[in-house]
């Protein structure tokens, strides 16, 4: 590695953009913020949709996700607190705990429910949706639950945790790989003073979501509850320092750069895909998939 402060090894990506996203509701009333929205799509290729949720009031999640369908892309789900129970059309379930993945390629596509496991107490954590290149969007549905403890985790002499959901930090391989999209998926805790970098490859599209406290990504703050933008000025890292303690999610993945073309649960390319989604789901392919757990 160079040691000159101004080569592009030591030059952190700069925040491009802030971004707090929308109050919303989806489910049977679930209430949450979508930060990656529909038009962020494209700049944040190969990520289609983030979606936080911090709950303390049953009333706001209770109400879970029923059953739905997927097709085109793959969902993970990382819970902070609480307890969800998915069901899916072939029979299958299983239980997401505290610090528990559940990354599931819909593929062809399938339908399932998503529905909290308590009548009380804090409900937290993330979905992220990654899209699949044009050519595997009709694979056969799978998904794995993904239990805390085997999610790899390290600390740096800092005293920085960091679990590794996808892809590799400071050599240590996540719980998933993922080819072609290459995805990053860190959860990174920042004891007060410290800072952490991570590598990411200039071409890869890349943000941070600050889910406690605030941090620093080259002189822009990143307060609770925002999205950063990363800009891909060349950089071969992000650099992110804390006074106070924080956590925060490093998200990048490798552009697909193909046509997106959405209707709510399906992600195709064209919108002929999408009306054989919507007569497949009609015609009741949906209800019948085959879908392996692995
Ligand atoms: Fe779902």
């Amino acid at each position: 590695m160079s040691t000159d402060p101004q080569s592009p090894d030591s030059i952190s990506r700069k925040v491009e953009r802030l971004v707090q996203g929308v109050q919303t509701s989806d489910g049977a009333g679930v209430r949450l913020t979508r930060v990656l929205t529909q038009t962020l799509q494209r700049r944040l290729d190969p990520f289609l949709m983030l979606d936080a949720f911090r709950n303390e009031n049953p009333e706001d999640y209770i109400g879970g996700f029923p059953d739905h369908p997927h097709r085109g892309f793959e969902t993970v789900t990382y819970m902070l607190a609480g307890r969800m129970r998915h069901h899916d059309s072939a029979g299958n379930q299983g239980l997401l705990g505290p610090g528990c993945v559940q990354w599931m390629t819909a593929g062809s596509g399938l339908i399932h429910s998503e529905l909290p496991e308590q009548a009380d107490g804090l409900m937290e954590g993330f979905q992220l949706w990654l899209n699949l290149p044009a050519r595997n969007k009709m694979t056969r549905p799978y998904y794995r639950d993904i239990p805390s403890e085997a999610i790899p985790e390290f600390t740096t002499a800092d005293g920085v945790r960091v679990r590794v959901i996808a892809g590799v930090s400071h050599g240590v391989a996540g719980a998933v790989q993922r080819e072609h999209t290459e995805p990053l998926y860190l959860d990174v805790h920042l004891p007060a003073g410290t800072r952490f970098s991570q590598p990411i490859p200039p071409g890869h599209n890349a943000f941070t979501y600050t889910y406690r406290g605030t941090v620093r990504v080259e002189g822009t703050e990143v307060p609770d509850r925002n999205m950063a933008i990363l800009s891909n000025d060349g950089a071969l890292q992000v650099t992110v320092r804390a006074t106070g303690e924080a956590r925060l999610l490093i998200v990048a993945g490798q552009p697909l750069n193909e046509p997106i073309a959405q209707h709510g649960p399906f992600v195709m390319n064209t919108g002929e895909e999408i009306q054989q989604a919507m007569r497949d789901y009609r015609d009741g392919l949906f209800e019948s998939a085959s879908v392996q757990s692995l």
